[in-house]
């Protein structure tokens, strides 16, 4: 039976032993891949180039068949959706644009909208709103240009509008973001992570960039040569505990330093048994350690200390009224916590 996927619904994609062997290829491209998203969750998928990662898109929404095993999405096997109507409801953002050369930015986004029937003006409004959420304005300039009369990022920026086009419940990003500057590429990952929030979109979403992934990823998967899972676990659980020596390589001999920014001061000092005793008012105010609010990450706080040359800092509570001294050693202490497999603490972090 032929069904399509429920637009108004957000599905899990449960990968189920898929294995990829291309033609004439003695290794497969991704071997006997096992691993469920959630609905409503964002899966980065990091590795090597070469590693399947491209691959394991393609054969989600069929530009790829299968060799062997199953792939579902929601309840249903792809095998049983017909192909077109499958990636009507998937959102691909591929790896190179993939813009059509001789329609303009705007034909370009109204592609689906147009296929599937929607009214010229609900297109027009859709239209104009994607390109103000990816920054590209003003929209009347933007909208009747060609793809060759915008920069590598902003023609990126478009491939992310039209994949959104339609709004689908599922997408598939092979590195998005790849071509834009540092601060717009923060800036729409920010704008991506609130609209997957507000809309719960279960998103598959392929970064060489381990700090984006762990950024981006309620789920990380770490592919290794030959399409081979080496671990998928959320990004702190793989900061904290590399499955392997792959993955330790992977994620970079800063992990202890990059699990600090997973970890908000609040979150540290409720976990810590016995809490730094609150600072009184008079304390707290004659006080010249710099300051932050609870909210920051422990990354932030150590950053802040270093900047300032400072052994402690004080965190506030959010309305300010509360006050903690945390000395950099207990700082370390707390955002470090389980951090090593064995539960060890890094020492020699260099302050
Ligand atoms: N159409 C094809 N025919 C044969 N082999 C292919 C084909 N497409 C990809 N491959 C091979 O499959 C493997 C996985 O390729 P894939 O494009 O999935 O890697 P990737 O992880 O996306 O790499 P990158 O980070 O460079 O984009 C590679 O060894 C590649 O050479
Ligand atoms: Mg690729």
């Amino acid at each position: 039976m032929m069904t399509t996927i429920d637009p108004e619904q957000s599905s899990s994609i449960v990968f189920d032993a898929a294995t990829k062997v291309y033609a004439g290829q003695p290794q497969p491209a991704v071997d006997n891949l096992s691993l469920t998203i959630e609905a409503g969750e964002l899966c980065c998928i990091v590795g090597p180039s070469g590693g399947g990662k491209t691959t394991t898109l393609l054969l989600v929404n069929r530009l790829v068949e299968l060799t062997s095993g199953d792939i579902r999405i929601g309840d249903r096997s792809i095998h049983d959706i017909d192909p077109i109507a499958l990636r009507r409801s998937i959102g691909y953002v591929i790896q190179q644009t993939g813009l059509f050369p001789h329609l303009t930015i705007a034909e370009n986004i109204a592609l689906i909208p147009q296929i599937i029937d929607w009214d010229k003006s609900r297109i027009k409004k859709r239209t104009n709103e994607l390109l103000e959420l990816v920054g590209l304005t003003p929209v009347e300039s933007f909208a009747k240009r060609y793809p060759h009369e915008l920069s590598g990022g902003q023609q990126q920026r478009v491939g992310i509008a039209r994949a959104l086009a339609a709004n689908p419940p599922v997408m598939l990003m092979d590195e998005p973001f790849g071509a834009l500057d540092p601060i717009t590429r923060a800036n729409i990952q920010d704008e991506f992570l609130a609209l997957k929030d507000a809309i719960g979109k279960t998103t598959i979403f392929i970064t060489h960039d381990i700090d984006e992934a762990i950024k981006m990823g309620d789920k990380m998967a770490i592919l290794q040569e030959g399409g081979v899972l080496a671990q998928y676990d959320t990004p702190e659980a793989i900061l904290a505990h590399p499955a392997n020596e792959f993955v330790e390589r992977f994620v970079g001999n800063d992990r202890g330093l990059k699990l600090l920014t997973l970890r908000t001061l609040k979150r540290v000092l409720n976990q810590t048994p016995n809490r730094p005793a609150p600072m009184s008012r008079a304390d707290a105010q004659a006080s010249n350690l710099p300051r932050i609010t609870e909210t920051a990450t422990a990354q932030a706080a150590l950053s802040l200390a270093l900047n300032a040359r400072s052994s402690a800092i004080i965190v506030t509570s959010e309305s300010g009224k509360d006050a903690v001294e945390l000395s950099v050693q207990r700082l370390l202490e707390l955002g470090a916590a389980n951090a090593a497999p064995s539960g060890t603490i890094p020492t020699g972090a260099g302050v």
